[in-house]
């Protein structure tokens, strides 16, 4: 069972990457989780179609090879952020060559905020749907009050949503297998 998971922030200490680094701590001994390198995509536009660039061709290829996804989204006004979308773009092309298709996925998010990047899921589940992926309704998993809950480097250091990521990773592999 081969899992991708992708994180829309690039930055080193980001708490979703460390949310992400908790999923991959808590992987179950029969799955292989693959975390994507999205900050080397060229931004798409539409010219790309006739001949791929080769990062955008490597994380098409890499989408494919998955069983199912794992998004960690930060939250950007209320949206996703612009790389996450671009990535998502990239592998949604060309058309009729939709890389995410039929997929199932577990979206994930964390802010500081109370809300802990709801709407920004929202948002992406949308996207995530027209795509024709297998969009788990639950369970709900965003981490509000992220301040508290990663350390300064942002790794996950709170227990309850360690305990929750064994849930996600569950729901996840009974959509999946
Ligand atoms: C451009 C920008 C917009 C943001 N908008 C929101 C927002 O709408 N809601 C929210 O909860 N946090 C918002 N934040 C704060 C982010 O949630 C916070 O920076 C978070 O740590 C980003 O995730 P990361 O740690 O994975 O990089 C925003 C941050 C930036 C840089």
């Amino acid at each position: 069972m081969k899992v991708v998971g992708i994180v829309g922030s690039l930055r080193k200490k980001s708490t979703n990457r460390g949310l992400m680094r908790a999923f991959e701590e808590l992987t179950p001994a029969d799955v292989n989780l693959e975390v994507a390198d999205i900050g080397s995509l060229p931004l798409y536009n539409a010219e790309m179609d006739d001949a791929y660039p080769e990062s955008a061709t490597a994380f098409k290829t890499l989408i494919e090879s998955a069983d199912a996804l794992i998004i960690a989204t930060p939250e950007y006004n209320r949206s996703v952020s612009g790389v996450l979308k671009n990535a998502i773009d990239v592998a949604s092309r060309p058309y009729k060559a939709n890389s995410f298709d039929g997929k199932p996925v577990l979206v994930v998010s964390t802010s500081p905020g109370g809300a802990g990047g709801a709407m920004a899921q929202y948002h992406l589940k949308q996207t995530l749907l027209h795509l024709n992926m297998k969009v788990l309704g639950q369970p709900e998993f965003w981490v509000g009050g992220g301040g508290e809950k990663f350390d300064e480097n942002g790794n996950l250091t709170d227990e309850k949503t360690k305990e929750f990521v064994k849930v996600g990773w569950d729901a996840l592999l009974k959509v999946a297998r």
